[in-house]
């Protein structure tokens, strides 16, 4: 079986490539190095010790599209591809609507048109919103997004449903991801944020090598047992190994489905700061600041219907997250050279 994967140069899929091809699944990637560099392709191939077709292409280039599908036998695609800054997303809106729902109608037309209805798309937790109470489960209403980030996330997620409902020999797998973190095991590929990092494991892994000076801590008066924010973090190869699930999903049956991709577990920021202390024997400077605009207090998964359904459960501890993200940091101290 071939598997397209949009994006899969990035953080999750170049780790979702490698968990493929161990699986034995043919892969196909796409990427226009965006938010990538080359040098990942590089290094999935070292990890897999697999060859896999790469298409530099971007989502809304529909002849490109249709030139992957017209060259490629492909079976399912996992669609990754998309812009992920949230505060970016505030201030250049129509540039995520145009990239993360334009390019991914242009992608589903190009699917249909070309005969391949089988999807895995990349949702995120984000679309709870800030109303529904921790743990979250997968048929609790979902709204009330903060920026238009999250917005995106949830239209591609309406337009999924709608296609759905218009076509029901579609096969569609909406996976919503908690925080992922840490890197795969050899240190070789991991998380290479551009610039300031806004998400809290990259910051504090900069704390650490020295690039950044401190960690601002948003907000100690949040309802958490010591009142920092509390997420459900999750090791990006179970991430990954849930994928693979979900294509196996996606090719039993027609059908749409929904899974939290999480541990159901909620650590808070000074617990994540501590974890990381005691696996990389680094101090990391923190101070205490205000709340960051669109945060909530308390945000964790209950999984058990991936479990069910998929068979699928995340193994790895925080301990792990903690070790894996240091060594990918301290090996790699400016992310992937440049190509
Ligand atoms: P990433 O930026 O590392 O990977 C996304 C990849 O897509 C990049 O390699 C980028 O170059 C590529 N891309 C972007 N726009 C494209 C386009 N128009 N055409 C072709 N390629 C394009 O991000 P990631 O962390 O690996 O996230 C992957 C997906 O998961 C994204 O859709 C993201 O929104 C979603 N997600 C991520 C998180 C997270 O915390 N990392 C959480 C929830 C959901
Ligand atoms: C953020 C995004 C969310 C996105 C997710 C994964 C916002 C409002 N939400 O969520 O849409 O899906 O990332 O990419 O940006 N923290 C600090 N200091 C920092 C960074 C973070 O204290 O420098 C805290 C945050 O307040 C939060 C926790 O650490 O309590 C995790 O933050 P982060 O990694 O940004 O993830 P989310 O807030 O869950």
């Amino acid at each position: 079986m071939s598997i397209l994967v949009t994006g899969g140069a990035g953080y999750i899929g170049s780790h979702t490539c490698i968990e493929l091809m161990n699986a034995g699944y043919d892969v196909v990637v796409l990427d226009n190095f965006y938010n990538c560099k080359r040098e990942a392709l590089r290094r999935i191939k070292e990890l897999s010790g697999k060859e896999f077709k790469f298409y530099e292409c971007d989502i809304r280039d529909r002849k490109g599209l249709d030139h992957i599908f017209q060259n490629e036998q492909i079976d399912c695609v996992i669609h990754f591809a998309g812009l992920k800054a949230v505060g970016e997303s505030v201030v250049k809106p129509l540039e995520y609507f145009d990239n993360n729902v334009g390019g991914t109608v242009t992608l589903l037309e190009a699917m249909r048109d070309n005969g391949c209805k089988k999807i895995v798309f990349s949702s995120s937790a984000t679309v709870y919103g800030m109303d529904n109470v921790s743990p979250l489960k997968e048929d609790m209403p979902v709204g009330g997004v903060t920026n238009p980030y999250g917005r995106t996330k949830l239209m591609i997620e309406e337009i999924l449903r709608d296609l759905y409902r218009a076509d029901s020999s579609w096969s569609i797998i909406l996976l919503r991801y908690f925080n992922p973190i840490g890197a795969h095991k050899s240190g070789r590929i991991g998380e290479d944020p551009n610039g300031i990092p806004n998400n809290l494991m990259p910051y504090i892994t900069q704390v650490a090598i020295g690039k950044l000076e401190c960690l601002s801590v948003y907000g100690d008066d949040y309802d958490t047992p010591d009142g920092t924010g509390v997420r459900d973090y999750i090791h990006v190869v179970d991430l990954a190994l849930g994928h693979v699930k979900a294509v196996e999903k996606a090719a039993e049956a027609a059908g749409l489905h929904t899974y939290n991709l999480g541990t159901g577990k909620g650590y808070s920021v000074l617990d994540m700061v501590h974890a990381f202390e005691k696996a990389s024997g680094v101090k990391i400077n923190y101070k205490i600041v205000g709340r960051r605009a669109g945060d909530i207090g308390t945000c964790y998964s209950d999984p058990s219907l991936a479990k069910k359904e998929l068979d699928w459960e995340a193994q790895r501890d925080l301990e792990e997250m903690c070790e894996d993200s240091w060594r990918w940091q301290k090996n790699n101290p400016n992310g992937y050279p440049d190509d």
